[in-house]
């Protein structure tokens, strides 16, 4: 889809008001001729918003296109960093993969890729993440934080508070976290984030975000044979979420936590990521390949690592793997 800056004013203004723009008006606002807001108008419905022109009054606009794009996501969105650049794609394989390949090529801190339909999804350690269309987000962050990359994996509480912010800012739910990078409601998993990172061994050249969350999508969509059990806001909630408010909702609480990440460091988002843990004093089995043990969580280290307290009273510090909780427990 393809907007230009005249689009963009014309469905500021459109949306400014709260009934017809004249063609006159649009015009005079806009300095370019009727016959121009005309095109405009033919090249937006184009696009898919729906623009009702009723002679003697001038334009309206009813609704916009189901894509998320790049206007209405945008659309007074107030970040310093994140988003200014932003992307929407109809479809693509993985928006980290377009993120990467983009940051590789220098794109600027704070370029957001969204896609509408992923086809390759890619999930933590090798797994695939479904990414059916029109119904959920699938986002990638680029950063460039002038930090070491051991303390990369701090970006995990980041991206994790800011997903569970936006749950909660635009839903009734109340999200948990599950260590690494889970999102939860109701024990079931909503959302899912896999950090990628370009590096030397001294510094960081970028880090990738990418954030994966079931808007919308139905318990039909989900398919058979999860690895744990899943679900989205909708099924959870009863109530369709706006994409395009979740969208810019999430990158206004990046932003915030990104900032505040540079300034003080990972202390006040792991506190946040704490007190939504949903594995916080509880028993859970930890599951790294053929290694596997049991023990209670104690909470996690400033890298991100999970602390474990196992049968002979001794912490384990898990950098990796796979953590199930252990029920009654
Ligand atoms: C997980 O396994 O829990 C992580 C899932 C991460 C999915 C997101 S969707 C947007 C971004 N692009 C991808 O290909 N993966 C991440």
């Amino acid at each position: 889809m393809k907007e230009t800056g005249v689009d963009a004013r014309i469905l500021e203004l459109f949306r400014a008001g709260d009934g017809f723009v004249s063609g006159a008006a649009l015009s005079r606002l806009l300095g370019v001729s009727r016959t121009a807001v005309w095109k405009h108008v033919k090249g937006l419905r184009a696009s898919g918003y729906l623009i009702e022109a009723v002679p003697a009054k001038g334009y309206r606009l009813l609704g916009s296109p189901k894509l998320l794009n790049r206007l209405d996501v945008t659309a007074g969105l107030a970040t310093r960093r994140i988003g200014s650049s932003l992307i929407c794609l109809n479809e693509t394989e993985s928006t980290n993969a377009v993120a990467f390949k983009m940051a590789e090529e220098g794109a600027a801190e704070g370029t957001v890729v969204i896609a509408d339909l992923q086809t390759a999804g890619k999930g933590r350690l090798g797994r695939v993440w479904l990414s059916p269309a029109g119904v959920n987000l699938y986002c990638s962050v680029v950063l460039r934080p002038a930090i070491s990359p051991v303390a990369a994996c701090q970006l995990t509480f980041l991206s994790v508070v800011a997903v569970a912010r936006a749950i909660e800012k635009c839903t009734t739910l109340a999200p948990q976290i599950k260590w690494p990078n889970d999102i939860l409601i109701g024990g079931k998993k909503v959302a899912g984030l896999l950090n990628e990172m370009n590096a030397e061994t001294e510094k960081v050249n970028f880090v990738v975000l990418g954030i994966g969350v079931n808007l919308n999508m139905r318990l039909s969509q989900l398919g058979e044979g999860l690895r744990h059990p899943a679900t989205s806001l909708l099924e959870e909630g009863g109530v369709e979420v706006d994409r395009v408010l979740f969208a810019r909702t999430l990158l206004t609480e990046l932003d915030e936590l990104y900032d505040r990440f540079l300034l003080e460091g990972e202390g006040p988002m792991r506190a946040e990521w704490l007190e939504r843990s949903a594995i916080r004093g509880r028993t859970v089995r930890v599951s790294q390949g053929a290694r596997e043990f049991t023990g209670e969580v104690q909470g996690v280290d400033s890298f991100g690592a999970l602390l474990v307290r196992v049968g002979d009273g001794s912490v384990e510090t898990v950098l990796s793997g796979d953590v199930t909780l252990i029920p009654g427990k």
